[in-house]
């Protein structure tokens, strides 16, 4: 469905900055992304996120990871688990990753993200070689088995409502770039398996931009 352009955005105007996104990227020596996990609570998402981002920057790249639990303290603190609310949840993560795209970062992001829709709806903010979709496929029973932060138990005990997989569906992804079945094997696999994916699209292959020379008319 087309969105309707909102009448408040009829007397804003876009700024084009001198620096752009491909000055930042080439400074920076890399190609910027936007690296999206999405599965189930407990499925192992910030875990993989964290031992990503820690071989890129390691390797020299510039990250960053937006994470669930931390997004929902502080700019997403009034938003619940509706629908409703997660949509607005990933819409607000969407326009940040963005940002950090826009920024030349490799940004990383670990959020639940249950719905298609909703994960399309970033797809889509950005072009199309600045998204991967890496879904952490775990069965439920065995992060219910993990429930790392006992959030399941309480879901089942009626004291969590809409808790993903109990009381609020995950819709499986239909095209991801990468599924990592974090129970069937060890971390170190699934890191290797992301690097493989990541790298070849990170590197910088284009020749440095051509308009740095200050122009007073720009
Ligand atoms: S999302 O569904 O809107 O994408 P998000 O990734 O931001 O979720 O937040 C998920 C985290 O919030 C979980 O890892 C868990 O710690 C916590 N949480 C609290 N209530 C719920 C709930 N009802 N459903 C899922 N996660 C919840």
């Amino acid at each position: 469905m087309e969105e309707q352009k909102s009448p408040i955005l009829d007397n804003i105007f876009g700024y084009q900055t001198r620096i752009r996104k491909q000055d930042r990227e080439y400074q920076k020596r890399q190609k910027a992304m936007c690296i999206w996990f999405t599965g189930l609570s407990g499925s192992g998402k910030s875990t993989l996120a964290n031992a990503l981002e820690q071989s890129l920057f390691e390797a020299g790249f510039n990250t960053y990871i937006l994470d669930g639990d931390n997004i929902r303290l502080g700019l997403n603190k009034d938003l619940t688990f509706s629908e409703k609310d997660r949509r607005e949840n990933i819409r607000r993560i969407g326009e940040v990753a963005k940002l950090f795209v826009d920024a030349g970062i490799i940004v990383i992001t670990a959020f639940i993200s249950p719905f298609e829709a909703d994960r399309q709806m970033v797809r889509n903010l950005l072009e199309k070689d600045e998204f991967l979709e890496i879904f952490v496929d775990c069965p439920l029973e065995v992060c219910e088995q993990r429930d790392v932060k006992g959030l399941y138990k309480k879901a089942r005990a009626g004291l969590i409502k809409d808790f993903t997989g109990i009381g609020s569906p995950f819709e499986v992804p239909q095209k991801p770039d990468l599924v990592i079945r974090t129970h069937l094997q060890p971390i170190e696999t699934s890191v290797n398996q992301l690097l493989e994916l990541v790298l070849p699209k990170i590197s910088l292959k284009k020749p440095k931009p051509n308009h740095f020379v200050y122009n007073s008319s720009f």
